[in-house]
């Protein structure tokens, strides 16, 4: 199996993967088809939907006499006249709605071998969230028992060995460690489709990040029973891969309609608040009706164009870097989910979200509410700045916030003046020449902000004025600033760490400015070209000259990425750096980060830019891990 993020943002993550029978997108959403009773056929699923990969059950196969013997002998893709990917849940399920059910564990990973499954699931043991802890332990244990044994016996089948631990955070934590150590390359998440239906998402969200944490990037996670729009955008944020579906079919029995928040009864409805073929072409009245199972087929049919379209929408947002946003925007339509974003504000879970999250994004930050200002690169801001910033003065003024970018108004202030001017920011406080750096001139706050976040803003102006032993005046002193400079040393510190402007500027500065827009292009260091300076975002890049002084500035592992050496000549001329080369790298590098390509040696070979964070990189066995920009010649 073949599996390679493509394009993120943060965890969120659009990947390719590769099974026998199709190549996937992920995040994807996966169709239940009941083989007792197909509501509509995955042939039709395929030309409505360019379905790819579907979900059934070779549990209800094997149990019946016709089904097994069909599908032994002609195989699952043709039972179902289905040629995209086919992934088999095992029975589990079945045995938590039924009481236990009468089949040997290996018995049925072997049938699935056995018909032709793409992705087979070893018969887990579902823990309730109200089983007792040694309960839920004992079948976290017997779980990984089968797991071990299920993949003796996989053959080429791809193996999907699920996460159960209840809401026990240790049992998750402990079932996804060892999960994660085993050779399989699926990992669902477990036993929560209680915690979905009753709409219990805070408690879902914190067992997604305790199994998820735990797990090493390279495994296509998916969320078992995650059927409803409502819930995907969280999900994928998260990092989960696949979600399935038969809530769309359920749902439609019940004459329930899903949409994008949340789920209406059909009758309820005056009109349909949809425009997909279906609802394009009737109107309640009609539906309503309508026989039965016509209309039942209908609704179904409506539920997948709304569930599809989210999934669509959900990667425009991860390649657009909006998946908070549309996080945000559901727990705004849902309160169950607005408690679960509070879990989000954990000091430990925000570091983890921390490491996967893109240093800047294409488009700006849109504030959505109270959760806003909790996001990852907002959290990364303020550690930076408490972590990296370098007063270069201990007086402080501090300004009101004015319009961006704050310079343009302040700039003859600064210029004026030998105090630090910081202004007062929705974010926290702001030095005048980080002012273009992302996301603080890229970012939209209304003028009147909630009291929570005016609070959160205080609290860090607080640490700050503690942390450098600053003393804020009224007004500030005279003197002498270039904003020019002060921009470029401020935004080196805060991108590559406290100090670093001191080497890198270190002789005779010039620079080329944008004849439109006034803003630092380059920056030459004694006439060497050394950075470029980013429009869109207000970073650096590191042209190789700038790597050269960092390489030496640094010591190893820092903002390395260390190579193999049969990579070296394909690096040298100039291809990018796969994860399978990489044999370790800087654990402080985030997603798009600016980097140094070196050999085991510490040789510069050249400088580039990230699309992985170090955890990723070592796990990855396909795909781009560095962005390859200049070689050192
Ligand atoms: N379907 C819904 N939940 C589960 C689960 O926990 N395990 C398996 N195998 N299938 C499921
Ligand atoms: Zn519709």
């Amino acid at each position: 199996m073949r599996f390679e993020l493509k394009e993120r943002d943060g965890l969120a993550r659009i990947c390719i993967l590769e099974t026998k029978h199709a190549k996937i997108e992920t995040p994807a959403l996966l169709p239940v088809i009941n083989p007792n009773k197909i509501l509509i056929e995955p042939k039709e699923l395929k030309r409505l939907f360019n379905l790819k990969i579907l979900i059934t059950n070779s549990y209800i196969i094997y149990r019946s006499d016709r089904l097994r013997e069909d599908a032994l002998e002609r195989g699952i893709h043709e039972l179902l006249d289905f040629d995209g990917a086919i992934m088999t849940d095992s029975g589990t399920f079945q045995s938590y709605v039924y009481g236990d059910i009468d089949i040997d564990p290996l018995e049925i990973v072997d049938f699935q071998r056995r018909i032709g499954s793409d992705i087979g699931t070893i018969l887990d043991l579902f823990v309730t969230p109200d089983d007792s802890y040694p309960k839920a332990r004992k079948k976290v244990k017997e779980t990984l028992k089968r797991a071990r044994e299920s993949l003796r016996i996989r053959g080429e089948m791809i193996l999907s060995c699920p996460i159960q631990g209840g809401l026990y955070d240790d049992l998750r934590s402990y079932c996804a460690r060892e999960i994660s150590g085993m050779d399989c390359e699926v990992t669902p998440i477990g036993g929560v489709v209680p915690l979905m239906e009753n709409q219990r998402y805070a408690e879902l969200v914190k067992v997604i990040i305790s199994s998820r944490m735990h797990l090493s990037p390279s495994k296509v996670v998916h969320l078992f029973g995650a059927g409803h729009p409502i819930i995907f955008p969280i999900a994928i944020a998260l990092g989960v891969d696949l979600l399935d579906s038969a809530s769309y079919a359920k749902y439609a029995r019940d004459d329930r309609m899903i949409f994008p928040w949340g789920t209406e009864k059909l009758q309820d409805l005056k009109e349909l608040p949809c425009n997909c073929p279906v609802c394009a072409r009737t109107d309640v009245k009609d539906l309503l009706e309508m026989e039965k199972e016509e209309r039942e087929r209908r609704l179904a049919l409506h539920n997948l164009y709304v569930c599809f379209s989210e999934i669509r929408r959900i990667k425009n947002a991860i390649r657009d870097g909006e998946i908070w946003e549309i996080v945000e925007e559901k727990a705004s339509q849902n309160p169950m989910l607005m408690d679960a974003l509070r879990e989000l504000r954990d000091e430990r879970i925000k570091e983890w979200l921390e490491r996967f999250e893109n240093l800047s994004k294409r488009s700006a930050l849109f504030y959505r509410n109270t959760h806003t200002l909790h996001r990852p690169v907002i959290y990364r801001y303020q550690r930076r700045l408490l972590e990296r910033y370098v007063p270069r003065s201990r007086e402080v003024v501090f300004m009101e916030e004015v319009e961006k970018p704050y310079g343009k108004v302040y700039r003859k202030v600064w210029e004026g003046s030998s105090s630090e001017i910081l202004v007062d920011s929705p974010i926290g406080p702001v030095p005048l020449p980080l002012d273009e750096m992302y996301p603080i001139a890229q970012s939209v706050f209304p003028r009147s902000m909630d009291e929570e976040s005016k609070s959160s803003a205080e609290e860090l102006k607080r640490k700050l004025l503690e942390r450098f032993g600053m003393k804020p005046i009224k007004r500030p002193r005279k003197g002498k600033r270039d904003l020019d400079i002060d921009r470029i040393r401020y935004t080196l510190d805060m991108q590559f760490g406290r100090g670093v402007s001191d080497v890198l500027l270190d002789g005779e500065i010039d620079l080329v400015k944008s004849k439109t827009t006034g803003k630092i292009r380059n920056v030459y260091l004694d006439g060497r070209h050394i950075l470029s300076m980013r429009a869109h975002d207000g970073f650096f890049t590191l042209k190789i000259e700038g790597a050269r002084i960092l390489h030496n500035f640094y010591s190893p592992p820092r903002f390395r990425v260390i190579i193999e050496d049969e990579a070296i000549d394909f690096v040298r001329k100039g291809r990018n750096v796969f994860s399978r080369f990489v044999v370790d790298c800087d654990s402080r590098l985030r997603p798009f980060d600016e980097c140094l390509i070196v050999s085991k040696d510490d040789d510069l070979i050249a400088v580039g830019r990230t699309l992985l964070n170090r955890e990723e990189m070592l796990a990855f066995e396909y795909g781009v891990a560095v962005k390859t920009r200049e070689v050192l010649k």
